[in-house]
């Protein structure tokens, strides 16, 4: 069977990539979806897809990420890897940047990326054929205070989008990168209103947009079998 593997399906933006596959590819790909320590909300989804399995890992970490592969080669072939899993905290300030936290946004949002992209694409090189998407952030072009690390993190994953892309190209494997601006998610939730209303007023279109809509562009991305190491803004208009 051909699976998806969706990285931080228990989140926002995860769980509405899972349920528009799902739904788009009519059930032709089984979903493998991850999470890491919140399996109340992985578990539901999964009774929300039938053909799915969920799997919990901690793809900061070297074993996470092993437990990840062993358990979707364990189930079939992986035909589309979606790298979503990421944090955005801690925020520091440029002047207030700390080891702990550094190594914490690299291990989490570039270094897990980067060995799963790697150890996928070998796989689906071997059947030439597969797709890979990597969830980046519109701050990968924009200066917030406190994001310097995450923004960094995000900008070399849109550099290894394109680098795997050019490499892998030949061997029947895309890769594709999707920047979203500031989405409704737990991931957002907190920001206080004050800064809200501030960011609205850097978005053309003036508002946070929905988790559905990074779903969209991820599934074109699955779908269009000319696109290749694209980086696709779905930010309301706010890199600009
Ligand atoms: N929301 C936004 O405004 C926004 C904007 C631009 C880019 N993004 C990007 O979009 C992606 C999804 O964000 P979201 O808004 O959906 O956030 P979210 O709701 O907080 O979900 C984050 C997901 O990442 C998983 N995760 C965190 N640390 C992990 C680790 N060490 N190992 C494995 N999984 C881990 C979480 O798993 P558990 O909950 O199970 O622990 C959760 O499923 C992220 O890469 C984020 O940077 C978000």
């Amino acid at each position: 069977m051909d699976i998806a593997i969706v990285t931080g399906a228990s989140g926002g933006i995860g769980a509405a990539i899972a349920k528009l596959i799902h739904e788009r590819s009519e059930g032709q790909l089984t979903l493998c979806l991850h999470y890491n320590g919140n399996a109340v909300a992985a578990q539901a989804l999964s009774d929300s897809i039938p053909n799915s399995f969920i799997v919990k890992a901690d793809l900061a970490t070297a074993e996470g990420r092993q437990a990840l592969r062993d358990a979707v080669l364990a189930k079939g072939t992986p035909f589309a890897l979606i790298n979503n899993a990421g944090i955005d905290k801690p925020h520091e300030p440029a002047l207030m940047i700390s080891e702990e936290g550094f190594d914490k946004l690299v291990a989490t949002n570039l270094k897990a990326p980067l060995f799963l992209m790697r150890d996928f694409a070998k796989e689906m090189a071997r059947n030439e054929s597969g797709v890979i998407v990597n969830i980046s952030s519109v701050l990968a072009r924009k200066a917030v205070v406190g994001s310097a690390v995450y923004r960094a993190t995000k900008a070399a994953l849109e550099a290894l989008t394109q680098q795997f892309a050019s490499e892998i190209g030949p061997k029947g494997v895309r890769v594709v990168a999707v920047a979203p601006g500031f989405i409704e998610t737990a991931m957002t939730k907190d920001i206080p209103e004050e800064q809200r209303a501030g960011i609205k007023k850097d978005v053309a279109l003036g508002a946070f947009g929905a988790p559905e809509a990074i779903a969209e562009t991820v599934w074109h991305a699955i779908e269009n079998q000319y696109l290749n190491g694209a980086v696709i803004a779905v930010d309301g208009g706010m890199a600009l």
